[in-house]
């Protein structure tokens, strides 16, 4: 079969699709050129594993996903799709032109990621409850108030007619309705501004451009409406009509530690997160991802820090949660054991290149790269007898990565052509990706 080149990932049932991304660290000592032309397709439904040696960018291909490169770090070039809903399903969002505050209601709310490290994630100042309710503050403000409505409407009917405190129950929640309305215009106000966008996505003319530019400021400046509650939130005792909406919040916190499989949730929201151990603190932060019923749930090497015990239950959380209630999971580790219990498909990436996509079974049954072969013959053996193979060398310096193959000092099998042209990514088999001048295809580059 001739293999097809592949210039842009297949779409088909795509969530989140980034293409030919380029990411750069401008430091001191020069650019680290970290993504050299990344692009990965994650499926609705799937769990998508990220392999690679430490340093190869899994975490900078997830970072520029979500939008979150440090300083110095820099999208330079490329594409990031997102197919969240109906509208944009069809061509995808392109959010590396999006706003600042465009992202914000995306990020923790459609795609939330467990942090590489629980301990450097958490705020240590902030309580465990302040921590995790943020999300719910940000993202859900609309149904706790709705929650909160209800419980002191119920309140209200049981108290005495001619009780002070049923006036001020009345007034409470007078205030918190006006709240909510005012929060219903904001996000119809902003599903307007995004559609529209959406549908200028395609235009360059300078009119579109000009009307692109109005639009974002607009959705920048979309803040809580100026109604009778946002005057009442600055007037100190009016203000507190706000704080039965934290009971709400607090009861959902709890109820998703417990179902996270926190002992005593009540009394852990109190907690700071140096008084929780390593497993504990994970556990907070997944609870933080979780706490908007993500669509896309990216976890970046959560069980690294882990004994194995606490592994198991982390990963099988996770599982159980895609089962449940996340769309799909992209899963990042350096364990190919991982992989072959947690992913459907899974892409190896080597110094900021893509070398292989496929089924986590094709992958285990043929690997195709040179490097993913060399990780799995690494990997050791209950039975094993003979001395465990290892990969000779290390991942180069980014700042001067190698010309051509970014493999090739470390490859086997390297020829000429390896050490001037990058190669480029064909499939092999239908849904078996590789980048490879062993395979016919590659050698048409340029
Ligand atoms: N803030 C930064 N400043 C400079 N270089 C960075 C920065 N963050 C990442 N890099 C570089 O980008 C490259 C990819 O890093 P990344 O963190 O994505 O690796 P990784 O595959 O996630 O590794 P690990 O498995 O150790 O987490 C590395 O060369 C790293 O040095
Ligand atoms: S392109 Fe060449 S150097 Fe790179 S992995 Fe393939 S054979 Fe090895
Ligand atoms: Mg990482």
């Amino acid at each position: 079969m001739q293999p097809r080149v592949e210039t842009k990932p297949a779409a088909a049932g795509a969530l989140a699709e980034t293409r030919d991304l380029y990411t750069n660290f401008y430091t001191f000592e020069g650019v680290v050129r970290a993504l050299n032309g990344v692009s990965v397709v994650i499926r609705r439904g799937e769990t998508y594993g990220l392999v690679g040696e430490s340093g190869c960018g899994k975490s900078v291909t997830v970072r520029s996903l979500m939008r979150i490169v440090q300083a110095p770090g820099r999208i330079d070039s490329g594409e990031i799709l997102l197919f969240l809903n109906e509208q944009s399903r069809a061509q995808g969002i392109e959010i590396i032109q999006r706003t600042e505050a465009y992202m914000q209601s995306i990020r923790g709310c459609e795609i939330s990621m467990i942090f590489q490290e629980p301990a450097a994630a958490l705020n240590p100042v902030m309580s465990i409850l302040d921590q995790v309710a943020e999300s719910y503050l940000f993202h859900r403000m609309g149904q706790m108030i709705d929650e909160t409505v209800a419980r002191l409407d119920g309140e209200r009917a049981a108290m005495h007619r001619a009780s002070p405190r049923r006036a001020l129950r009345k007034l409470q929640v007078a205030l918190l309705k006006t709240e909510r309305s005012g929060l219903r215009s904001d996000n119809i106000r902003q599903v307007k501004i995004d559609n529209e966008l959406n549908l200028l996505e395609d235009r360059q003319d300078e009119e579109a451009r000009e009307r692109k530019e109005f639009l974002n400021r607009r959705r920048d400046r979309t803040r809580p409406s100026g109604n009778i509650a946002s005057v009442a939130r600055r007037v100190p005792l009016l203000r507190r009509y706000r704080r039965p909406i934290s009971a709400t919040i607090r009861r959902h916190v709890v109820e998703l530690l417990r179902i996270l499989g926190i002992p005593n949730p009540e009394n852990v929201v109190r907690r700071y997160p140096h008084e929780l151990s390593g497993g504990m603190q994970q556990r907070i932060v997944i609870a933080m991802a979780l706490s908007c019923h993500p669509t896309l749930l990216v976890a970046d090497e959560p069980t690294s820090n882990l004994d194995v015990t606490i592994q198991a239950q982390i990963v099988e959380l996770i599982k159980e949660l895609k089962r449940t209630s996340i769309s799909s999971v992209l899963f990042i580790t350096h364990d190919l054991g991982l992989v072959a219990e947690v992913c459907d498909r899974v892409t190896v990436m080597y110094a900021g290149d893509v070398s292989e996509t496929a089924t986590v079974r094709a992958l285990f049954r043929g690997p195709l790269h040179p490097y993913t072969a060399a990780l799995l013959a690494s990997i050791p053996k209950a039975d094993q007898q003979e001395e465990l193979s290892m990969i000779p060398g290390a991942v180069p310096n980014l700042i001067r990565p190698p010309e051509g193959c970014r493999f090739h000092p470390r490859c086997p099998k390297r020829m000429e052509i390896c050490e001037r042209q990058k190669p480029l990514t064909v499939e092999h088999s239908p849904g078996h990706w590789v980048a490879c001048h062993l395979y016919p295809g590659a050698a048409v580059n340029d």
